[in-house]
């Protein structure tokens, strides 16, 4: 069969890599793609927002299975768009991807089902929220309702914080439309977790745990990233509570959404925080992670073009979804500046001399292929992922395969799963 991948970062290249692998694939199309998806099949310079293009570009093709990478195209209704032609679309309909798309919309389902959440309201108000804001405790925590690029959530320690954030997301409209609604809620504290589930619309398969590293420096210090490192399974969510995981964090969301006809069909990712008073759910997104996808797709044995066919056809077997039992860790290398401004264009040597070493892969993000060089154009621009038998051996060869790699003004974090290291030492 043929299948197009929108996206263009690592998970795209990682997800790009396990379809080729899949004695299902005839064609692989990528759009837009980067330097890594190009050496696997074809990239097509279509946008992930452009759904008009996409959706063309895959009846002109007849494309057989569209898998959605990023959230962005499912909220703009890629999935309806698709159906309208007659083409499965690995990923929510776009009344589910607002569990992603709207903060608000997520809070009040968690609310409605019963999943555990730290306490909030939602404001469209300046005036209001302003008023709440000056009644509550600090910390607290203010986001953005819409997609922000990761960037819509202040944790404010101050007053002046809490009050500078809600100025700048609804007056100032720092992130336009997406401010306008905000959600104030209750810090938590703990450490965070993924926790990632295969869904068809009734069953949920979950996957194996995994800790992201969301700030760019080391000891989880300066700016939030989109994410600078992963590593499965993560010793703070171990093997054995998986089940009651995903039916404390996942089933309630499927069932409701299976109750009122828009059947989930995707994978559901559950951002957790790991608190005294047990887990709570921080946020929804409607797809894989990115950089836990590179970790995943490193351990997923079994065919993922099964998998996501029969998520789209409501098939899901739990037994046919089967994970190595070795660990799995993602070290991202990053242009310095990065999440601010970065350059581009540096040329990345050293990938195949990193690939040499056992169990390693070089999952590339913001690259392009240049005269057969590979260049960099992005802030993440790789996800150096290697597998091992336990979580010292597997973090052990990404470092390794990282040292083999160069390019200018590089930079990476060093302490990628040291929290989980000390868990399990
Ligand atoms: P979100 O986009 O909702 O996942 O938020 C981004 C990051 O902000 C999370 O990964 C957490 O590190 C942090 N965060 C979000 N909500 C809370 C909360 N209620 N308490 C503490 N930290 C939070
Ligand atoms: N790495 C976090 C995310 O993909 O949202």
């Amino acid at each position: 069969m043929n299948i197009l991948i929108v996206g263009a970062g690592g998970r795209e290249h990682a997800l790009a890599w396990k379809i080729s692998r899949s004695p299902l694939l005839s064609k692989l199309f990528i759009a837009p793609g980067n330097g890594g998806t190009a050496l696997l099949g074809s990239n097509v310079a279509i946008l992930d927002d452009d759904i008009d293009g996409l959706t063309a570009f895959a009846r002109d093709n007849r494309i057989d299975l569209v898998v959605a990478g990023p959230e962005l195209p499912l909220v703009l209704g890629l999935k309806e768009a698709l159906d309208a032609v007659g083409i499965p679309c690995f990923g929510p309909c776009a009344f589910a991807a607002q569990l992603e798309g709207s903060k608000a919309f997520a809070k009040t389902m968690m609310r409605e089902t019963g999943v555990p959440t730290a306490d909030f309201q939602v404001f469209e108000s300046y005036d209001s929220a302003l008023e709440y804001v000056r009644a509550h405790p600090l910390p607290m925590v203010i986001k953005a309702d819409g997609l922000a690029a990761g960037k819509g959530v202040v944790i404010a320690q101050t007053m002046a914080e809490a009050e500078g954030a809600l100025k700048d997301m609804m007056l100032d409209r720092v992130f336009g439309e997406a401010g306008l609604t905000v959600v104030v809620e209750e810090a938590l504290v703990g450490e965070e977790a993924s926790f990632l589930a295969f869904c068809d619309g009734s069953t949920v398969v979950p996957m194996p745990s995994l800790q992201d590293h969301k700030r760019i420096g080391d000891n989880d210090t300066g700016l939030n990233t989109g994410g600078m490192g992963a590593y499965s399974p993560a010793p703070v969510l171990p093997e054995d509570r998986y089940v009651a995981m995903a039916d404390l964090a996942i089933s309630p969301i499927t069932t409701h959404l299976a109750a009122i006809g828009q059947p989930f069909k995707g994978v559901l990712y559950a951002g957790l925080m790991m608190t005294e008073k047990g887990p709570m759910i921080l946020e929804y997104n409607v797809r894989f992670g990115d950089p836990e996808c590179q970790p995943l797709m490193a351990r997923l044995k079994s065919d993922l073009v099964e998998i996501m066919l029969a998520c789209v056809h409501g098939t899901l077997d739990p037994a046919k979804v089967v994970f190595h039992t070795e660990t799995s860790c993602c070290v991202v290398m990053a242009a310095k500046g990065y999440p601010q401004s970065y350059p581009k264009g540096m040329i990345i040597e050293g990938i195949d001399e990193a690939e040499k070493i056992e169990g390693v892969n070089v999952f590339q993000a913001g690259t392009q292929l240049q005269d057969g060089r590979t260049v960099s154009s992005g802030g993440r621009v790789l996800g150096v992922t290697a597998l091992g038998s336990d979580l010292g051996q597997a973090r052990a060869r990404a470092y390794e395969a990282v040292q083999r790699i160069s390019f200018d003004n590089s930079y990476y974090r060093t302490d990628i799963a040291v929290k989980g290291l000390r868990r399990t030492q």
